[in-house]
């Protein structure tokens, strides 16, 4: 008798690309030149920092010294950094590895986290990777205020579902949204009422495009238990070197417990790599100077972006963006968001995201990677306004 092998349902049964990804692949093996505004890899778009292979050729490399929280010497210097002490600090590999790891800690298979929407769909697989269920929770867009969340909503949600955390992207990917000051006092309140945690993922908080002051970092907060995440992976756009970390706060009766508990998950896996750890200090004070470079790049492609598609009368808007490295460019609906991506990528040689893979609550949403070399993005950007005004004269 044969038994047929049951897979793990964490794993979707439907494993196919979808068919802008499988467009993009016939293209390039026809050799067919494609614009790629889709891009968010930093080592594809010609951004390096400076110093890091002789930041990583260090002796101390050669020698196994694990220990879970990470090398003190590199949480010294982030300590530095963020004003804290090394022992709020622990080191991963990724801050994907980071929200696994928060997920083990807080939840039970089959628990309840919150994660916004639109949102970078990265939080949905992270949390079924661990049985755990992500929950929506909305983001609404008014012009020109911007985006906000759905505060009642979520709150309400939270409490029914008995959530153990609500993840918050500051900004978020791909709406560009930081938290506003007035929904931080809320949620950080039902938190500490409702004992759930924040999740704070910071990447691209320092990414910040408008000059209003909105970016504050969740680090330190004390009213609740609270984890902030942040990583080389955008701060120096160095993914590659596979270096995060996470910081904890919150009221002094749960900040040891939780430290305890997540010492031991991080033990389980001991897996930032040394090389990376200990070029951290020598990394770090590159960075501001690294994101200003790339800021102005941003700014650039985005007065650039601006420029071809909003003037007067015009049918598209560039939606607000407050920091992040993506811009959102709502079209006319002649279309799905998907069919206007594939004819962009088969008629104009663009390849953009359509917005239903973050889930925007409708069609007429394309996101457009805004760390892209300024000549390419400029290039492209005329070539999509020419695609969909040819579409929308038909
Ligand atoms: C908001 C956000 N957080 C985290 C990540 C993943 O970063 P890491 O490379 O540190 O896993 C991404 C990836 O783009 C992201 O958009």
């Amino acid at each position: 008798m044969s038994h047929s092998l049951r897979f793990s349902t964490r794993i979707s049964s439907t494993l196919t690309e979808n068919r802008l990804t499988e467009l993009a692949s016939r293209l390039k093996n026809e050799g067919r030149m494609v614009l790629n505004l889709a891009e968010s890899n930093p080592t594809r778009c010609g951004l390096q920092a400076p110093g890091v292979l002789e930041a990583l050729a260090l002796p101390e490399s050669l020698v196994y010294t694990p220990d879970p929280r990470g090398l003190i010497r590199a949480r010294k210097a982030l300590g530095e950094r963020l004003l804290c002490k090394p022992e709020e600090l622990f080191l991963a590999a990724s801050t994907s590895e980071a929200y696994g790891w928060l997920f083990k800690l807080l939840c039970d298979p089959g628990d309840a986290v919150l994660v916004p929407k639109p949102g970078y769909p990265l939080f949905d697989y992270l949390a079924g990777l661990e049985g755990v269920r992500a929950l929506p929770y909305a983001l609404d867009y008014r012009h020109p205020r911007g985006w906000a969340i759905d505060i009642d909503r979520l709150l309400l949600d939270a409490a029914r579902e008995k959530a153990k955390a609500i993840v918050l992207i500051n900004p978020n990917n791909p709406t560009g949204s930081y938290i506003r000051a007035d929904e931080r006092v809320r949620i950080v309140e039902a938190c500490a009422c409702l004992g759930m945690a924040i999740i704070a993922d910071e990447v691209f908080l320092p990414y910040a495009l408008e000059d209003d002051g909105a970016q504050r970092s969740f680090g330190g907060e004390s009213a609740c238990l609270c984890f902030t995440l942040d990583g080389l992976s955008k701060l120096l756009c160095l993914p590659q070197l596979k270096l995060a970390w996470l910081r904890l706060s919150g009221p002094e009766a749960l900040l040891a417990e939780a430290s305890a508990r997540l010492e031991i998950i991080a033990d389980a896996y001991l897996s930032a790599g040394a090389p990376a750890m200990n070029a951290l200090p020598s990394l770090l004070p590159a960075a501001d100077g690294f994101v200003l470079s790339l800021q102005k790049r941003m700014q650039e492609n985005m007065a650039a972006l601006r420029g071809l598609f909003e003037e007067e009368g015009s049918p598209y808007r560039v939606l607000r963006c407050e920091g992040g490295w993506t811009a959102v460019l709502e079209c006319p609906r002649v279309d799905s968001d998907e069919e206007l991506a594939l004819g962009l990528l088969l008629h104009a040689g663009v390849l953009v995201h359509p917005g239903y893979l973050f889930e925007f609550e409708r069609d007429g949403y394309l996101t457009i990677s805004l760390i892209v070399p300024p000549e390419q993005f400029r290039r492209g950007a005329a070539a999509m306004r020419g695609y969909l005004d040819g579409l929308l004269s038909l």
